[in-house]
């Protein structure tokens, strides 16, 4: 039976309230027993509220209450009195009141939960995931999923009084090749048929500009099928938006409008707008990375020019074979022992590097670590060109050129971390643009580095076929803290250029046709200029919430394998389902050669 249908949610009652008879229904959270006065913690979405049962409401109330249990579900009627002074629990937003009962009733029991629904959680990945709606009740988990709400509720505001239109697109699709790999779906109407589940609306999105729909936005769902990792999952969400009559500016200024509401709102924070803007290239030389963290200096620096000419053939070597030489100062690193550089050699060498080079700044000049294989005229120009002073520490590595960005890139983000260097609290979103419209795919031939819809910047046009991998791309990606959380483009809106860059990438004239026809047809009927972006949705919720997993920011994630562990799928399908969709499935692979 439920009667006692809450009059107040489990964080309303104060002091004012003082006298009135209220009901309230939630889980119980924990029991304690006084002696005869029995406390019962009940929470809800909104907060926790103390109810006490004493001896004067009645034997067979105390009775009942003495059978409840964590979990169970409650609704209960009582009065709420005012505590004494001394029982006034001030970091609680109820702590001035309890509700001293006079009826319950146990709308439903609960057996002994896997884990203890509390804040501070002690239960494997696993176990949490398994009864993600356990997990979801705890505090910390229904505070992310409030803030998910709201950064979501705030962008759309955003977006809506700019003018855009929240439409949707299809989730089923063609199987297009590049980007990332796509789940099928096989069909059941025609046989041997495949839809793609979609990576992003991306096609869609730019149909409805030439169909007039000028600014659209939706807030989607994306599935890849993609090697997992911290920040990424196989179904994710996005802000996806894409305007017309549009230069990079534009796009830009519409993101800032929408994440500016979200800080504001939800954290209060007015961020500096317009964002900073920086070049693929200068985010490469100076950091080593396409997503930086600007919050702190230690920028790498190019030392290829002094290396080529040094007797250390660590340094000489590298640069002969084509390679670099570049190294970070460490402010006040000096102090660091020979255990935490040797650390940091393995940290290094984990990435891939050969070493690290380590010298540290002592009496106005260099020494310790490699000093010995330099002239004093090499250590006094090391120490002018990394701006090193005594007491630094300066880390070097000479590799081929990507592999010494991604190692010294890497180093410095790890010792940003390590060093406490970020200014907590701190938000510094920025741009980075001029990205290669191409990279060198795994035999060599050009890959789009965003995505094939990307124009090439007009002046490097005619490099297109000549010498792809210089062409750069109206491209951008939005960099907030050291993680990329959105990224677009102005797109291709020309037939013309569009089939050059197809073809860049490998594609026979057949292929174009049957996999993009559509497409440039549509190029055919009055396609206006445009461009728009994407943000990870989940990847906003975790860095405003300073998480590090946006598994916790997702309500019901997949596993690191990719599997839901609620659900326990995937899981596999009765010959009939199969032979609906004309499907033989070959036999699975012998035991020993399953991935573990
Ligand atoms: P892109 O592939 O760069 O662009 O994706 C845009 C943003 O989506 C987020 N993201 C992910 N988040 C969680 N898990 C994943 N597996 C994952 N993959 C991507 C990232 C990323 O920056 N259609 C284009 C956008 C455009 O050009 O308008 C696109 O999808 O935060
Ligand atoms: P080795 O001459 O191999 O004993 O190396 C001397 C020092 O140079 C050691 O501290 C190595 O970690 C370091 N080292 C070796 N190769 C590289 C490299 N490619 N880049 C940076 N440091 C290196």
């Amino acid at each position: 039976m439920f009667t006692l249908k809450r009059t107040h949610t489990c964080g309303a009652l104060r002091a004012a309230d003082a006298g009135s008879t209220v009901n309230l229904n939630g889980w119980v959270e924990a029991r304690r027993d006084h002696g005869g006065v029995l406390f019962v913690d009940l929470r809800d979405r909104y907060g926790k509220t103390q109810v006490v049962f004493r001896p004067e409401s009645g034997a067979e109330l105390l009775a009942q209450a003495q059978g409840l249990r964590a979990e169970f579900v409650l609704a209960v009627q009582g009065v709420v009195k005012a505590r004494p002074a001394e029982a006034v629990k001030k970091g609680q937003l109820t702590g001035e009141i309890e509700l001293e009962a006079r009826k319950i009733e146990i709308l439903n029991e609960a057996k002994v939960p896997p884990f203890e629904v509390t804040d501070d959680l002690n239960a494997s990945d696993e176990l949490r995931l398994k009864y993600r709606y356990l997990d979801l009740r705890r505090r910390p988990m229904q505070q992310n999923m409030i803030t998910r709400h709201r950064i979501i509720a705030a962008f759309r505001e955003s977006m809506d009084r700019q003018g855009f239109l929240d439409l949707d697109t299809p989730v089923l699709i063609k199987n297009t090749p590049g980007g990332a790999r796509n789940f099928l779906v096989p069909s059941r109407l025609q046989a041997g048929n495949f839809f793609a589940l979609a990576e992003s609306p991306q096609i869609f999105k730019q149909l409805f500009q030439v169909a007039g729909i000028d600014r659209y936005f939706q807030v989607c769902k994306c599935f890849r099928d993609e090697d997992l990792r911290a920040d990424r999952q196989p179904e994710f969400s996005q802000f996806d938006l894409e305007m017309s009559f549009v230069d990079e500016s534009d796009v830009q200024a519409a993101v800032e409008d929408a994440v500016g509401n979200v800080f504001k709102k939800v954290l209060g924070v007015e961020l500096k707008r317009p964002f900073p803007k920086m070049s693929y290239a200068e985010a490469m030389d100076k950091y080593g990375s396409d997503k930086p963290d600007i919050r702190f200096g230690m920028h790498l620096v190019d030392v290829s020019d002094l290396a080529k000419a040094s007797a250390f053939r660590v340094f000489s070597e590298a640069v002969a074979t084509g390679g670099v030489v570049k190294g970070l100062c460490v402010v006040g690193g000096g102090t660091m022992s020979r255990k935490d550089i040797d650390e940091l050699t393995t940290w290094v060498k984990g990435v891939g590097a050969k070493g690290l080079v380590w010298l540290k700044g002592e009496g106005g000049t260099l020494g310790g670590g490699s000093a010995k294989n330099f002239t004093s005229a090499e250590l006094s120009a090391l120490r002018a060109k990394l701006a090193a002073k005594d007491g630094d520490l300066l880390l070097f590595v000479a590799d081929e050129k990507g592999r010494c960005k991604v190692a010294l890139g890497g180093l410095r983000t790890h010792l940003g971390a390590k060093l406490k260097l970020i200014k907590e609290g701190s938000w510094e979103p920025f741009w980075v643009e001029e990205f290669p419209m191409f990279e060198a795919g795994p035999e060599g031939r050009p890959q789009a580095k965003h995505h094939v819809f990307t124009s090439p910047k007009a002046e490097d046009l005619d490099f297109l076929e000549k010498d792809p991998l210089r062409v750069r791309a109206r491209a951008y990606d939005l960099v907030l803290n050291g993680v990329e959380l959105g990224g677009g483009s102005i797109r291709i809106h020309r037939k013309d250029v569009q089939r050059r860059v197809l073809a860049v990438i490998g594609l026979e004239e057949s292929d174009i046709r049957d996999k993009f026809g559509f497409m440039l047809d549509a190029f055919d009927y009055g396609a206006p200029p445009h461009g728009g972006i994407a943000l990870g949705v989940d990847r906003f919720v975790m860095l405003l919430l300073g998480l590090d997993t946006i598994r916790d920011v997702i309500p019901y994630p997949k596993t690191q394998k990719g599997q839901c562990l609620m659900q326990n799928a995937p899981s596999g399908v009765i010959p009939k389902q199969l032979d609906e969709l004309h499907i033989a499935l070959k036999p699975p692979p012998p035991a020993e050669e399953k991935k573990t």
